[in-house]
């Protein structure tokens, strides 16, 4: 099988990996890929939003699949351009993926389908009033989100009211660009967090992929600004068989259904961003494509060769595929530049990559210099993932592959998984 991989992030170098290591696989080529992708097939300098470029490319190349790593290529339409074309593409339509691509049609969904999710209302420049008599009803801290992708920034959480009624003023004015024309004002939900992913073929079968949780914040002790995602854990603890037969029934099964009911044809991974509220899941966010950087988690514990179950997915039959999951702790820290999640240097040397054994680096912000060197090219680095029986021995092998990694400036959080264990 030749398969397309479209991104450049940690994400895609991690199911990169994966694929990589599928008996069935004849030829890997990742779009744009980065500088540790290389390792596991060819990369094509060729952008996930190029359709156009990306419908040569799988023509001369004879691409069976086409596997879609980033939200901004689904949210732009990609599987409805290929469909017609009789090429396979994990991921959602263009209205499946409006889940992610719309906070507003994401919780209308919600509601319609009596899943779980903060009490919420949308508004526009012409509702500002309204906005300010629901800010008005609800308790802080109020929650405001801007309707459109922002690069998972659009999120403002804000204790005060009358700021709050500030930020609605300046968001519907542009703070987001177009995507915070509708804002949507909702309940804030106090619990710990935690992601589940689901690969579903649109056809009423699915499976559930191992539950992560991420590390947002760029501080320790989850303090200061929101990043990308400075590592992650999986399994997660209190995710147990309870919780998750509450997620299954009242989160995964309705959404599925939801999904068919509406016509909306949806072949690929859904993201469920929950929160545990007292033992109680409920839906902060959906995503429409894996997680960044729990994937790099999720797939150190899939044991099952993942190909088969990309295809049928795509090809809206998932049958008995299987899906064989490692009872063990996976484990990511982050390597980030300096300033990072703010602005930061490019083109750092990246060295003692080789001397890495107990850890696998999923590269995110790298990429080979003309020279041949390995330099930093992001505000992410290198996801450092590890293995082990439990968390602080994961933990331990990814810290002891963070001290050889070196570039200048490099920053990590060294308390990743603690409040876990
Ligand atoms: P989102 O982009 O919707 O995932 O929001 C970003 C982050 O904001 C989430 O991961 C949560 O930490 C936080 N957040 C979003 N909505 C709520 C809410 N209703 N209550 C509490 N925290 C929230
Ligand atoms: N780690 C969160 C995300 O990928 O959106």
């Amino acid at each position: 099988m030749k398969v397309l991989l479209l991104g450049s992030g940690g994400r895609e170098s991690a199911l990169a990996w994966k694929i990589s290591r599928s008996p069935l696989l004849e030829q890997l080529f990742i779009a744009p890929g980065n500088g540790g992708t290389g390792a596991y097939g060819t990369n094509v300098a060729i952008s996930p939003l190029d359709f156009p470029a990306i419908e040569k490319f799988v023509k001369e190349n004879a691409i069976d699949l086409i596997v879609v790593g980033n939200e901004d290529p689904l949210v732009a339409g990609i599987y409805d351009y290929f469909a017609p074309l009789g090429i396979p593409v994990v991921g959602p339509s263009k209205k499946g993926a409006a889940l992610e691509g719309s906070k507003d049609f994401a919780k209308q969904f919600m509601v319609e389908n009596n899943i779980p999710t903060a009490r919420y209302r949308s508004f526009t420049a012409d509702t500002v009033a309204e906005g300010d008599a629901f800010l008005e009803s609800l308790r802080p801290p109020y929650v405001l989100k801007a309707d459109g992708l922002a690069a998972g920034k659009g999120v403002l959480i804000i204790d005060d009211l009358d700021e709050a009624k500030k930020s609605l003023r300046e968001m519907l004015g542009g703070m987001f660009g177009q995507s915070s024309a509708t804002v949507v004002i909702e309940e804030f939900l106090k619990g710990i967090e935690c992601s589940v992913f689901v690969l579903t073929d649109g056809n009423g079968q699915y499976r559930i992929l191992p539950v992560a949780k991420d590390y947002k914040r760029i501080g320790e002790g989850d303090t200061g600004l929101n990043t990308g995602g400075m590592g992650a854990v999986s399994p997660v603890p209190f995710a147990d068989e309870a919780f998750m037969k509450k997620v299954e029934e009242r989160i995964i099964r309705p959404t599925i259904d939801g999904l068919k009911k509406s016509g909306i044809v949806y072949r690929g991974f859904i993201f469920l961003g929950l929160i545990n509220v007292e033992g109680e899941p409920m839906v902060i966010e959906y995503n429409v494509r894996m997680g960044d950087p729990e994937t790099e988690v999720v797939m150190l514990r899939i044991e099952s060769d993942l190909l088969p179950l990309l295809m049928k997915t795509a090809k809206g039959d998932l049958g008995d595929a299987p899906l064989l999951i490692s009872p063990d702790t996976a484990v990511t820290v982050m390597a980030v530049s300096q300033g990072y999640p703010g602005s930061y240097p490019k083109g750092k040397v990246i060295t003692g990559t080789e001397e890495v054994t107990e850890s696998i680096l999923f590269h995110a912000g790298t990429k080979i210099a003309e020279d041949g060197t390995l330099v930093t090219s992001g505000g992410r680095v290198i996801a450092i993932s590890s293995m082990a029986e439990d968390i602080p021995a994961a933990l331990a092998k990814s810290y002891r592959s963070m001290d050889l990694l070196q570039f200048d400036g490099k920053n990590f959080r060294r308390d990743i998984g603690k409040d876990l264990m």
